[in-house]
């Protein structure tokens, strides 16, 4: 069993496991803090900083980015002051430049009192929170895209912006992304995603569509069944 420490959270005196985070300990605690790219699927990142809290040292406090910020004994830590939703709001406006419609930034908005961005609008959608990239990478384990270019050209995208050849079709990154910019379409069998046509396999028994091809051949490969045993019947008619 990990070790325990106690740190306090706004007043509350709130016990965590050694290593893990503030966000992390805040959840545990039922304490909400805002965030667009902290999962508790993917290992900490520390992209967006809407995450950030203050904490205390002595009569010091330090503004950090709760998600990657590690617990330790004693650790004071507030969530809601001035300077957090100071930053927070500068925050959701660096987001509303890139992506000024998305429902969730605007709730974000809406929440924190931002009433519109002073930023220049250049409308990206991407927020470069890197789910899609991490998920793929950690948790589908296929690393199929990544991020490309620096500053205000930084995005998402295939190697060489070609049709990537690792993909698997498994429509993770779309589901991940927190502004739902990843277009993932499906007609007559065929899933598009990533500007690539992958066809999809039905279920043997009663014919409804059941995945892509290629991500049936990844799960085949993983778990040492066939394609033939992957398609006998479907979740529908077992
Ligand atoms: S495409 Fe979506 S999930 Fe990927 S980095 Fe951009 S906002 Fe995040
Ligand atoms: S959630 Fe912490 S930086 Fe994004």
């Amino acid at each position: 069993m990990s070790e325990m420490v106690t740190l306090k959270i706004n007043g509350r005196q709130v016990q965590a496991p050694a290593g893990s985070t503030v966000i992390e300990a805040a959840r545990g605690a039922n304490i909400q803090i805002p965030n667009l790219c902290s999962n508790p699927e993917l290992e900490p990142y520390g992209a967006c900083r809407m995450c950030m809290v203050e904490i205390i040292h002595g009569k010091r406090t330090r503004l950090v980015a709760s998600c990657i910020y590690e617990v330790s004994e004693g650790l004071e830590v507030k969530t809601d002051t001035q300077r957090v939703n100071n930053v927070r709001r500068l925050v959701i406006e660096l987001m509303l430049s890139r992506n000024p419609k998305h429902p969730r930034l605007l709730e974000l908005a809406a929440q924190h009192g931002v009433e519109g961005t002073r930023f220049e609008i250049d409308v990206r959608g991407c927020i470069l929170c890197g789910q899609c990239v991490r998920t793929c990478r950690e948790v589908v384990g296929v690393s199929a895209i990544g991020f490309e270019s620096r500053g205000t050209l930084r995005r998402v995208a295939t190697p060489f912006n070609e049709s990537p050849a690792e993909c698997i079709a498994c429509g993770s990154c779309a589901y991940i992304c927190p502004v739902d910019v990843i277009p993932l379409k499906e007609k007559d069998g065929v899933r598009t995603i990533w500007k690539t046509d992958f066809p999809m396999l039905q279920c043997r028994s009663c014919g409804r569509t059941i995945a892509p091809k290629r991500q049936l051949e990844h799960f085949a490969k993983i778990t040492g069944q066939s394609l033939d045993d992957l398609t006998k019947s479907c979740v529908h008619c077992r």
